[in-house]
This record gives C-alpha cells, structure tokens and sequence, in this order.
C-alpha cells in the first residue's frame, strides 16, 4: 500500500462534517488519506469526543485565552497553531466548521493545502450566518461550496459546489438541517476528487 496522504482538521464546534470525513475514509469513500489529528480552538467541542471514539489525536488550542478588551490576538493564538500544523505534516488542513479566519502566516505556509466548507453559494454570503443571509435576501435556492483556501475570506478556488432548494416556510434553523448531509456528501465527494 503506497503512503496516505495526512489529513488535519480544524473544527470549533459540533464537528459533523468532521465525522462526515473520518467515517468516509474508514468507509473507502475517500482512497489514500488518513486523518493525523483534529485541532480545536475550543476545548468544549463536541468534534473533541468525536475524535476520541474513533481513536484519532486531538489537540487544544484555546483561542478565547487570545482574547482581551474585546480584542482578537490572533498573530499570538497563531503560533501555537502553526508549530502544531508543522509537528503534524499535514498533506491537507480541513477547515469544518473551523468558526475563526486564518491568518495570513499559515495560509502562506501551506500553499494549496487548505480547503474549507462554506454554507452558501459561494461568491454569495461569505462570512458567518450564511443560510441567514440567504434566506434574508430571499434567495430560492442556496447551497455549499468547497474551496481552497486564500487569503480573501471565503474567495479561493471552488472544488465544488451543491444546491438545494429554499422553502417557504424556512428558518435559518430548518435550512442549515437541510443543507448540512448535502454538505457533508459534498466535503466527501470534494476529497475524493482531490485524492484519486
Ligand atoms: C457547517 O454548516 C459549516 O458549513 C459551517 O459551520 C457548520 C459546522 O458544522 N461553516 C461556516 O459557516 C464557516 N464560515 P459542523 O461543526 O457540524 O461540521
């Protein structure tokens, strides 16, 4: 068997695109990856305990200790982050449903590495609350992208992308229920693309 490509997830919350993904490589979905370890930059994550039953490294890097006066201190919350991306040798760096913007430094570090999951059609509603924000411009239908990573929030290259359709009666809540298996067929489908 040839060498696995190393997969690193970062994940700030509920961590089911992340189950999406391990479960789709233990199941043959995804060929030559092997995830090496999932990082948090919250310690109450539910992605945590998911990463713990299925026997994957899972790592802390608490980012609301960076935070003082109502101030982000990422250039510092970084560091940590990077030498732990480094020790890892990550081949790919997942972002899913990673809450915080990437700095500069390790976008730059990991050139074409970096993919994120994003909850729109994308270039539509970058940023937070984007089924909101669909539904808010009274969209018909929206969806989720993968893309690479760059610097412009939510602007690089699309892997692909899925629709589904907005119903009258929609919440945000309703929405994101509806759209997240597609997201995580989508992260699936994305992965092995990039990995065949
Ligand atoms: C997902 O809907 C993902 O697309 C979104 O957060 C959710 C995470 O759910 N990401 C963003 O909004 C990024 N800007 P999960 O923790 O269950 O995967």
């Amino acid at each position: 068997m040839g060498l696995k490509n190393r997969i690193v997830v970062l994940s700030s919350g509920r961590g089911s695109n992340f189950c999406a993904i391990a479960d789709g490589i233990t199941q043959g979905k995804i060929p030559n990856a092997e995830i090496v370890g999932l990082i948090s930059n919250r310690s109450d994550a539910l992605a945590l305990s998911h990463a713990k039953l299925r026997a994957i490294s899972y790592h802390v890097i608490e980012s609301k200790l960076y935070r003082a006066n109502n101030k982000f201190d990422r250039p510092t919350y970084e560091k940590p982050l990077l030498s732990l991306l480094l020790s890892l040798k990550p081949d790919l760096i997942l972002l899913a449903g990673y809450m915080l913007v990437l700095g500069k430094e390790i976008i730059q570090t990991f050139p074409k590495k970096i993919i994120n999951i994003h909850p729109s059609l994308l270039p539509k509603f970058r940023g937070l609350h984007a089924q909101k924000q669909a539904l808010e411009n009274g969209e018909k239908e929206t969806g989720c992208t993968v893309h690479w990573v760059t610097e412009g929030l939510d602007e690089g290259p699309t892997i692909l992308q899925a629709r589904v359709p907005i119903l009258p009666n929609d919440t945000e809540e309703s929405l994101s229920l509806r759209l997240l298996p597609l997201e995580h067929e989508t992260y699936v489908s994305a992965l092995k693309l990039i990995l065949k």
